[in-house]
């Protein structure tokens, strides 16, 4: 049988998950809080990097398509990443100075995720290529979604939430 590129993905994952098994954490296990950063830079890379094609795909048919798969891409990332927030939120060691800035990163990132699965529905019902209109609107949404990421660096980076002192 020759090989597909199908088995070059499996083979990936099951690297990358023995990989994931082998290594193990800091107490001989994964805190589930970990999982949040390795997902969240997708939404901020394939949203805002999507409105570029898309502000290009006015001009060029390829792009046109890309960036629509970039948007839906974008927001099932989004979605993967709010679910895994959530998760963080319970699992992490909290830090009380951080609480106001956690609300603010969850109600953003709710934000986020609204804004852009309201603008993958509209995409899918629109007929036009990438109006200006909606350009514009994605523009704004890119604006949430790295507002979320600068939130998420405060709590980390700022407040070290979910950071062992030892
Ligand atoms: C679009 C959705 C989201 C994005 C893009 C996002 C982005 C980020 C970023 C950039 C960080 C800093 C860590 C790093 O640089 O890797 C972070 C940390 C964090 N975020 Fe989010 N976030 C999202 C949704 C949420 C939600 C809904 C919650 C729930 C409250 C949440 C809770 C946290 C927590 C607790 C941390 C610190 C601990 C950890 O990283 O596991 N996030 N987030």
């Amino acid at each position: 049988m020759k090989p597909t590129k199908y088995t070059g993905i499996a083979v990936a994952a099951v690297g990358i998950g023995a990989a994931l098994y082998l290594h193990k954490g800091h107490e001989g296990h994964h805190p589930p809080y970990l999982l949040h950063p390795p997902v969240v830079h997708f939404p901020i890379a394939l949203l805002t990097v999507g409105w570029a094609a898309g502000a290009m795909g006015r001009r060029f048919d390829w792009l046109y398509k890309t960036a629509t798969g970039l948007l839906w891409l974008g927001t099932l990332s989004a979605w993967v990443a709010m679910g895994l927030g959530l998760l963080a939120a319970k699992t992490a060691p909290h830090v009380p100075l951080a609480w106001q800035t956690l609300n603010l990163h969850q109600t953003l990132a709710f934000c986020t995720v609204g804004t852009f699965t309201g603008l993958s529905i509209l995409r899918w019902r629109l007929k036009e290529r990438w109006p200006v209109w909606f350009l514009a609107l994605w523009l704004g949404a890119c604006g949430l979604v790295l507002a979320t990421g600068y939130q998420g660096g405060e709590l980390v980076f700022t407040h070290g939430m979910g950071v062992m002192m030892e």
